[in-house]
């Protein structure tokens, strides 16, 4: 099985959930603590040993190109003041010349739109796709752990989490066909189903790793699920044909950093690892809950 080396990023979506802030920023560069989004998912595929990173952007997301490359100035400034630490952290920002790439997705088509518009930079290998709205904190990131299971089945591989039946209609969602604890093996995927249709509680999370044969089936993809191509179809017609798919239940605590309910928890639990500020935020958090106690 070749190994895989590419990871797509769909990062063109608009951002309307936060409004205003991203009428000038992408929301991929809003930040937990001090590294923006797409910071955390560029170093999950790195970890993962992933090597060329495609992302698939759309009008007003420059700020994400202009933050991977490099900020001669700034450096030469904290190069200047001695501040290497920072330097460091600067430094481990940028991309070398050619490991990037990023293609434009003239239309939002959907998910499935997205990925296929960087076909032809994939050749005819397995890709991984990170949507960057799901944050995993994780001892070993999620997609490494991936990785590691899919070096032993292959097929297509979805991460996978339970999720409370009434929120299923958010997700895609996995039918099971055999649960082998960690990994379950499919027998259907439905994108964004009614409650009462979804076959099972076991949501996809944004983490795949996808044979070539699932962009093959973007080729003729017609659109799905809100009207727009969906990535689960263009997986779940895999099922049963020539290649397998697969759930996987990752170790770690998934954030919708997509809703502003799940980016304000990420915010609170990044904040409380770091070890600089660790003392300080939880002093303050305390406080805040007895407050809130005494009030009610
Ligand atoms: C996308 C996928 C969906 C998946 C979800 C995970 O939906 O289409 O299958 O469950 O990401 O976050 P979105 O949240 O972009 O609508």
């Amino acid at each position: 099985m070749k190994k895989v080396t590419k990871a797509i990023f769909p990062v063109a979506g608009l951002g309307t959930r936060f409004l205003p802030a991203t009428k000038s920023i992408p929301k991929e560069i809003m930040t937990l603590v001090d590294r923006p989004l797409i910071q955390y998912a560029i170093d999950e595929a790195r970890a993962a040993g992933i090597k060329e990173f495609i992302f698939v952007t759309a009008r007003g997301k420059s700020a994400l190109e202009d933050y991977f490359d490099i900020a001669p100035e700034l450096e030469n400034t904290l190069r200047k003041k001695g501040k290497t630490e920072l330097l460091q952290t600067l430094k481990s920002t940028n991309m070398d010349s050619g490991e990037i790439a990023y293609i434009r997705q003239n239309k939002a088509m959907g998910l499935g739109h997205a990925v296929w518009c960087a076909r032809r930079l994939m050749g005819n290998e397995p890709f991984a796709v990170i949507l960057p709205d799901d944050v995993i904190a994780a001892e070993k990131p999620c997609l490494q752990q991936m990785m590691e299971a899919h070096a032993e089945i292959g097929g297509n591989m979805v991460a996978a989490m339970e999720v409370p039946k009434e929120k299923t209609s958010s997700y895609g969602v996995l039918g099971v066909q055999q649960d082998m604890g960690s990994v379950v093996s499919v027998n259907d995927m439905v994108e964004k189903p009614a409650v009462e249709d979804a076959p099972s509680n076991l949501a996809v999370i944004g983490r795949y790793i996808l044979t070539p044969n699932v962009m093959r089936n973007l080729n003729k993809a017609k659109s799905g699920s809100g009207g727009e191509v969906q990535l689960t179809d263009a997986i779940a017609q895999e099922i049963g044909a020539s290649g397998d798919v697969y759930g996987f239940r990752f170790r770690g605590q998934r954030y919708d950093c997509g809703s502003k309910a799940g980016f304000l928890q990420a915010t609170v639990a990044f904040g409380l690892a770091r070890e600089d500020l660790r003392d300080e935020f939880s002093d303050f958090i305390d406080s805040m809950v007895a407050a809130k106690t005494a009030a009610q």
